[in-house]
C-alpha cells in the first residue's frame, strides 16, 4: 500500500464508514464499508466498531476521523448531540488511535467542507461559502476566501424556539415520514435564515440527501445560489483523510 492512500473514517449517528482515499485526486480509491453505530452510541461500543472498520482494509497508518460534533485540538470531543452524552470531554484521537495509527478527528461538516472546496464544486470560490450537511442532524462549515472557521455550530441556531436540526434534519424526514413537499419549506425557513445571518456567496448542500438533490432543490426559493456538495455523501471522509495527512509530522 502506498501512503498516499490514507484511510478516511466518517462517524454518523446512525452509520460508521470508512474508506482509503486517494488525497492526489481528493476522491474515495474503494468502496466505502459500513457498519451501523451502536446503540447506545458510547466511546468503548464505537472504539471497538472503529477497529473494525480499520481491521476491514487491514490498515496502519495515519487515519482522518470525522466526528458530529465539535472537536478541539484535532482531538478532544466538546459536544455530541446525537451521540452518547458521555462523549463530552473524551480524547477521541487517544481512544481510537495508537503508535502505528494516529488519528486526527475534525468536526463531520467542517472535514465535508475541505474536501469540497479542495475537490469539488467550491474550488476557487471566494467570499463566503456555507456547506451545510443535511443528515441526522444539520452540519455546517463556513469558508471565507477559502479558509475555514471551524467548529461553526449552526444547525443549531433557533428558529421560531426550535433547534434547527429538529425541524430541517434529514432525520425528521425519516422520523415522521415526510415528503419532500413538506419538509422544503422547513429547509427553505433554515436557509433564509443563514442567508439574514452570514449572506454567503454559495450555499453547498451535502449529507446523504444532497443524492436527491434534483428532487427537492426545486421546491426552495432564496437568492443565494444553491447546489448540491459534488462528492455527494463521501465528502466527510475524503475531508477526514486530508486533515490526517495536514497533521503528519
Ligand atoms: C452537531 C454538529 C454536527 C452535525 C452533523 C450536529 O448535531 O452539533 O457538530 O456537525 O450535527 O452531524
Amino acid at each position: 500500500m502506498t501512503r498516499d492512500l490514507i484511510l478516511g473514517v466518517d462517524i454518523g449517528g446512525s452509520g460508521m464508514k470508512a474508506a482509503l482515499v486517494d488525497l492526489d485526486q481528493g476522491v474515495m480509491a474503494t468502496k466505502r464499508h459500513r457498519i451501523k453505530t451502536p446503540r447506545p452510541a458510547m466511546p468503548g461500543a464505537m472504539a471497538d466498531v472503529f477497529g473494525q472498520l480499520k481491521d476491514h482494509f487491514d490498515y496502519s497508518g495515519p487515519i482522518g476521523c470525522t466526528f458530529p460534533g465539535v472537536i478541539q485540538n484535532a482531538s478532544v470531543v466538546k459536544t455530541a448531540a446525537n451521540l452518547d452524552a458521555s462523549w463530552v470531554g473524551v480524547d477521541a484521537a487517544e481512544l481510537f488511535g495508537s503508535k502505528d495509527s494516529p488519528v486526527t478527528l475534525m468536526n463531520d461538516g467542517d472535514a465535508a467542507g475541505l474536501a469540497e472546496m479542495e475537490h469539488g464544486i467550491g474550488n476557487g470560490v471566494d467570499g463566503t461559502v456555507v456547506m451545510i450537511t443535511i443528515g441526522t442532524g444539520l452540519g455546517t462549515a463556513v469558508f471565507t476566501d477559502g479558509k475555514l472557521v471551524r467548529n461553526t455550530e449552526f444547525g443549531h441556531i433557533e428558529i421560531n424556539g426550535l433547534d434547527a436540526e429538529t425541524r430541517a434534519s434529514s432525520r425528521v424526514i425519516d422520523d415522521f415520514g415526510l415528503s419532500f413537499e413538506q419538509w422544503a419549506p422547513r429547509m427553505q425557513v433554515y436557509l433564509e435564515t443563514m442567508e439574514q445571518l452570514l449572506w454567503p456567496n454559495l450555499f453547498i448542500l451535502g449529507g446523504g440527501i444532497s443524492k436527491q438533490f434534483e428532487e427537492w432543490s426545486p421546491l426552495i426559493d432564496i437568492s443565494t445560489p444553491m447546489v448540491a456538495a459534488s462528492g455527494r455523501n463521501g465528502a466527510g471522509i475524503v475531508g477526514a483523510a486530508m486533515a490526517a495527512a495536514a497533521n503528519v509530522p
